[in-house]
């Protein structure tokens, strides 16, 4: 059964009947006309990090489907500490119908799927975070109401992450305009850069992997980020990353360098683009910044869709784990 551990594993036909399903539940949600098609599926969570949309949207999604879920953070389980990972995938498989992974290794989400015969879907991994590009790619085309060939984004800042990577893939899967600005250090890798681009063919896509952000975001449909300072990290590295990455923060003269009086800015949240966190205040005091990775006026422009795209972790979520379930099932009644 189909589950989802990376971009790519997906064609674009499975992606793009996927974003259609999400639609459609969407639109049934909010007209309370939402049919339950899970009843009776137990889904473990398994999340070794915290997570506020993700562990909300699989939630959420099971309940509305008429499923339940099991949650288990990094000390409600054996696995890995005290029960092999295969041992405790095995379990699953004889309990569980399907299993939602937010971890460390991607290998450890690959060996529950190889043991637990049931599907397993990657809630982010230190290299991919494929549920976040299905919301990403939901959202511009809702945005915008145009089929996504015909839609660009560039994600800006530090592009060594699991989300511009999964938003590299799955764009140029699905025939996008995609474009990393980042500095040398910041990029995707070859492999991955590779993998996008041979994934690109099929629609026509396109990919572009520059440190010339002008160029870059000029005309663009969308402009994304994520944050530069991971949850916990030492503040030792701080230094280094904001001075890498201080041109590449997304702020008002960016949008403006667009020269598209429409962009729409995306980001996966959490964001530093205020004060209200430790690390932003600390961050506020220290570097003179009103928002790190990106300025708190274009956070809160109405150029910014993030909550649509928060919200739409839960519909894609849910669209993605009945495709698993029913792989035939349509985007129309
Ligand atoms: N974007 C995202 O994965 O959010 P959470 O960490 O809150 O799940």
């Amino acid at each position: 059964m189909l589950g989802l551990l990376k971009d790519g594993d997906h064609t674009a036909e499975q992606v793009l009947t996927t974003l259609d399903l999400a639609d459609r539940l969407k639109t049934e949600r909010r007209a309370g006309s939402e049919k339950p098609q899970l009843i009776g599926k137990n889904v473990a969570l398994v999340f070794e990090k915290p997570s506020t949309r993700t562990r909300s949207a699989f939630e959420v999604a099971l309940r509305d489907q008429g499923g339940a879920a099991v949650y288990f953070d990094s000390t409600s389980s054996h696995m890995g500490q005290g029960e092999s990972i295969e041992d405790t995938a095995k379990v699953f498989g004889r309990l569980f119908d399907g299993v939602g992974f937010r971890g460390y290794a991607h290998h450890d989400v690959e060996l529950l799927a190889e043991h637990s015969g049931i599907p397993v879907w990657n809630g982010l991994t230190d290299t991919w975070h494929p549920t976040q590009a299905l919301a990403d790619l939901m959202t511009m085309r809702e945005a915008l109401g145009r089929p996504l060939q015909e839609i660009s984004v560039c994600f800006v800042g530090d592009a060594s992450d699991n989300v511009a990577r999964s938003l590299l893939v799955t764009g140029a899967l699905v025939g996008m305009d995609v474009r990393i600005a980042a500095p040398a250090g910041y990029q995707p890798e070859e492999a991955t850069i590779s993998a996008a681009r041979h994934a690109a063919r099929g629609l026509g896509g396109r990919v572009t992997v520059t440190d010339d952000l002008e160029s870059a975001v000029r005309g663009v449909d969308f402009l994304y980020t994520d944050v530069w300072i991971s949850m916990g990290e030492k503040e030792s590295l701080w230094d280094q990353r904001i001075a890498d990455l201080r041109n590449f923060r997304i702020d008002a003269a960016v949008v403006t360098a667009t020269g598209n009086p429409d962009v729409g800015f995306l980001h996966c949240l959490p964001s530093f683009h205020d004060d209200a966190t430790s690390v932003g205040r600390t961050v506020k005091q220290k570097y003179g910044f009103d928002g790190i990775e990106v300025s708190d006026d274009v956070f809160r422009s109405p150029a910014s869709i993030v909550f649509d795209q928060a919200e739409n972790r839960m519909h894609s979520i849910k669209a993605m784990m009945l495709k698993s379930y029913f792989p035939s099932i349509g985007a129309t009644l």
